[in-house]
């Protein structure tokens, strides 16, 4: 069997071992997954069924439908209070593609992207895609709450942007206004990273990087808080002078959305509020489970989540490499999770717990671990 050890690139090890134990026959429990596991709702599925039958079937206009763009631009002002014209707005395939498009539209060789360290793994690969270098700012020490204060001495004349991310993955950390204003005061441009909002569980509406800084690079997705990861679809929000750059690399690179969920995800903003509130009130039930749980058995959670649905938690005593506990987890106990390190050098002995799986299979799950962890050699190194 492979492990993540043998790459140290992707974790793709975890999820091809996972799949192959269940081809075999094997029940698993998936707690690596980065995406919800409820059905899309209802109403978009019909809207896409009927957008199919009418024939919304050939490209769009590159930058996204302009009916979708003012069905987001009206969102974004009843929900956070900011004024963004659809011209601003454009629309793609999931927050990837986005990614990369900003990135190659903001950075080059000799240029910088400041971002925390641990994070989602694809911004590094993005970001040296574009010739660009990824500047780490470690934030183990502080319990991995990323602040403006720890990115400022990062920040110098080659820094082309700060990279930000809440609710995180892989801590599920979730930033007040407050500390987004600091961000958006460091001076570089901010880039925000916000496919888990919505996804909070602390009681208030989490904050928005426009709220605060007009001027940022915004991306979301219908991804996570809408549960539509394989619908591909997500959009930006672009400062005036980056929009012409972004929508060159946009028409080549890309060409369009797809038509037919471009129609449906305006179903989607139009009842934002009632799909997600489902999914967030799920995720918040689990994530207590699991806390507890895990707390239990003995591993620390230095950030407890207030959003997302990732816990990223440290190895119980005893146990120090976490590409082998994950393998041996997965081996023995048919558990899968995601090892720390696979989200930068800082989250060496951690390892990350998704709860995008049913509360009864976390409970089995907890049970599984819990025996894993008696075993006399259950991957002490
Ligand atoms: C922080 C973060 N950003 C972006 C993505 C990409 O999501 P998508 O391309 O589906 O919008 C993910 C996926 O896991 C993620 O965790």
């Amino acid at each position: 069997m492979s492990s993540c050890h043998d790459t140290k690139t992707t974790c793709v090890g975890v999820m091809d071992d996972a799949h192959a134990l269940e081809r075999a026959g094997h029940d698993v429990i998936h707690m690596e997954k980065g995406e919800p596991d409820f059905a899309s709702p209802e109403v978009v599925v019909e809207a896409a069924v009927e957008a199919l039958r009418a024939g919304k079937t050939f490209y769009t206009d590159s930058s996204g439908l302009p009916e979708l763009r003012a069905a987001i631009s009206e969102h974004l002002q009843v929900s956070d209070g900011v004024d963004v014209p659809p011209s601003r707005i454009l629309i793609n395939s999931g927050s990837s593609p986005a990614l990369l498009s900003v990135f190659l539209a903001t950075c080059g060789p000799g240029d910088e992207v400041v971002l925390p360290d641990p994070a989602y793994p694809s911004y590094r690969r993005l970001i040296e895609l574009a010739g660009a270098k990824p500047v780490f700012v470690p934030t183990r020490e502080h319990g991995f709450r990323f602040t403006a204060e720890l990115a400022a001495p990062h920040v110098r004349a080659a820094t082309r942007a700060v990279l930000i991310n809440f609710p995180s993955n892989p801590v599920g950390a979730t930033a007040t206004a407050g500390q987004l204003r600091a961000f958006a005061e460091l001076g570089p441009p901010v880039i925000s990273d916000e496919v888990y909002r919505g996804l909070s569980y602390t009681g208030a509406p989490d904050p928005g990087i426009l709220q605060v800084r007009p001027d940022a690079i915004m991306l979301n997705s219908f991804s996570k808080a809408f549960t539509m990861t394989g619908w591909r679809l997500g959009f930006t929000v672009v400062p005036e002078a980056l929009l012409a750059r972004m929508k060159t690399i946009q028409q080549d690179g890309f060409v369009c959305a797809n038509a037919f969920v471009q129609w449906a995800a305006i179903a989607a903003v139009r009842n934002a509020d009632k799909i997600v509130s489902g999914p967030r009130a799920e995720f918040a039930r689990r994530r207590d489970t699991l806390l507890a749980g895990l707390t239990e058995l003995g591993f620390a959670v230095p950030h407890p989540p207030s959003g997302a649905f990732y816990v990223f938690a440290r190895l119980p005593d005893g146990h120090h490499d976490a590409y082998a506990f994950a393998a041996g987890l997965l081996r023995t106990a048919h558990v899968a999770i995601t090892p720390g390190p696979e989200f930068g050098a800082e989250g060496a002995g951690f390892v990350r717990f998704s709860y995008s799986t049913p509360a009864e299979r976390i409970g089995e799950g907890l049970r599984r671990i819990r025996a894993f962890l008696t075993q006399p050699d259950s991957s002490r190194r």
